[in-house]
């Protein structure tokens, strides 16, 4: 039996709508030839932004875009990045593929992109292999709106106007691949470059510190302990986390299509312990920070596959499928329960890298949207609402010997007083029904979408792209305040509950 109550007029707690930001890395083709086409090519663009891909995504009210990487980001020189293209010096990508970057994508074109998009700008600065003062002089570059050096170097550049960049990462993995440094040393290293991370006029940064690796709470632990300056204060306004769905196997061994019913589970068992990462790593930082000043900022997290059969190893280009879309739904319930210490997430990554909201084919203008699109499209309703507070029932989806809960469910109010409850069904072969309470609220109207497929791993193709997507739903039913929601199996369903 499935039961959930809701309290409609209850809750005081904000989804903060970064919950629903993104990540583009110089990784494959998710800059080039993803997002950015440059301004010559046959693809429909504006200064070089495929007008397609950035229509799709402004759907989705991104609220910030973290870039250059990832791992990138930590052999990133982005001086190399600025002037005229031409001139641009070029450079091995050596953590992706092993191709030349050629450095047409830079500073000024992300903040392009940005403005296109609507969203705004994160970026992720050096420290692996960067100088504090490289890392000084791109902030200067960027916010300041007075005479020096760096702001010359912008107006040469063809930009006089300082732009406004609030979200700045101090390095990357740090843990790994932005250093192998040990916590006690980054956090030493992030004081001192933090320290140099200025705030021009009135543009405040928010720094956010490298994290943890998913159950690495020592990280978390040791930069708690260790980044208050003399004050008191913290030095960061947020501490990340990073943490992918692989199936439990490093490196990722698992198939993002034509996979048997174990790696459905696996993968589904992994994200809901993204629960438990929230839990363990937010207490350890209420211990030391109770009220809460520092933000958990999951700044990577999604499924993570072998890569697509003929493709290149290091472009991480993988399908999505309806267990995409499950998983989705599962983190964003999860990010929701725990959003009074999560205060940014970040899908890795945005188009046809990971788990990809958007895949372009390589050589042509199609693209197609992934299910995990459709499920950022139908949870956007919940981007800075009230998160209202409820208890779930979950029956069981067991397979073999192990089971997890097959619902899942997240209800908030937004600033118009509107409702909406998303339900999910992880049980690939059984609808479920959820009876579900609706307390301190009269609902007169009820519509919404269902996401669901035949197969488990249904997808859109360039030939089929319509073949999974939303659809109306017509299962929902009430008497009085109980509501009864018909689940189909495997699917992610929004409802809006109007009065
Ligand atoms: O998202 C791909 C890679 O995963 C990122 O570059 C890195 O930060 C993480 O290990």
């Amino acid at each position: 039996m499935n039961q959930l109550t809701i309290n409609a007029d209850l809750g005081s707690q904000t989804i903060n709508r970064h919950i629903y930001s993104h990540f583009a890395e110089h990784l494959g083709r998710c800059i080039y030839g993803g997002i950015y086409v440059g301004e010559d090519a046959d693809i429909p663009n504006t200064r070089g932004m495929r007008n397609d891909v950035v229509a799709a995504l402004r759907h989705l009210n991104i609220p910030n875009l973290r870039w250059p990487g990832g791992c990138f980001a930590d052999e990133y020189h982005w001086r190399d990045g600025i002037g005229p293209q031409a001139n641009r010096p070029k450079m091995v990508n050596t953590h992706w593929g092993g191709v030349t970057e050629d450095n047409s994508f830079g500073t000024h074109e992300f903040f392009e992109l940005c403005a296109q998009l609507g969203c705004e700008p994160y970026i992720c600065g050096n420290v692996g292999s960067g100088t504090v003062q490289e890392m000084q002089q791109w902030v200067e570059y960027i916010t300041f709106d007075g005479m020096s050096p760096m702001t010359d170097l912008r107006r040469e550049n063809g930009r006089s106007e300082p732009w406004r960049i609030k979200y700045w990462g101090v390095g990357n993995e740090n843990w790994g691949c932005g250093g192998n440094m040990r916590p006690e040393y980054y956090a030493d290293e992030y004081r001192r470059f933090q320290t140099y991370v200025r705030n021009f006029g009135d543009n405040k940064i928010f720094k956010i510190a490298g994290g943890a690796n998913s159950f690495d709470y020592n990280w978390t632990e040791v930069l708690m302990a260790n980044t208050r300056g003399g004050n008191g204060k913290f030095l960061m306004d947020g501490l990340s986390l990073h943490y992918y769905s692989l199936g439990n196997s490093w490196p990722p061994s698992l198939a993002a299509t034509s996979f048997a019913e174990g790696d459905w589970f696996n993968i589904l068992r992994d994200a809901r312990r993204m629960d438990e990462l929230l839990q363990r790593h937010s207490t350890i930082m209420d211990q030391y920070d109770p009220e809460k000043e520092v933000g958990l900022i999951v700044d990577e997290w999604g499924t993570w596959y072998t890569v697509e059969p003929g493709t290149n190893p290091g472009f991480l280009y993988q399908q999505n499928t309806m267990r995409d879309a499950l998983v989705a739904a599962l983190h964003f319930d999860s990010f929701h329960r725990h959003c009074d210490r999560v205060q940014m997430t970040n899908i890795a990554q945005t188009v046809n890298v990971l788990q990809a909201m958007i895949l372009t084919e390589e050589g042509s203008d199609r693209m197609i949207l992934t299910p995990t699109y459709h499920v950022f499209d139908m949870y956007k309703v919940h981007q800075d609402a009230t998160l209202l507070p409820l208890t779930l029932t979950s029956d069981e989806y067991a397979y073999g010997d192990n089971a997890i809960p097959a619902i899942s469910a997240t209800a908030s109010r937004d600033s118009a007083g509107n409702v909406h409850l998303s339900v999910s069904n992880s049980d690939p072969h059984t609808d479920h029904t959820v009876a579900c309470a609706l307390r301190g609220m009269k609902v007169g109207m009820i519509t919404g979408r269902v996401l669901t497929a035949v197969t488990m791993d249904a997808h859109n193709t360039f030939d089929e792209p319509d073949r999974v997507q939303p659809t109306n739903f017509n299962g929902a039913s009430l008497d009085g305040d109980q509501l009864t929601i018909q689940l189909p199996a495997k699917s992610v369903v929004t409802l809006a509950l109007g009065a």
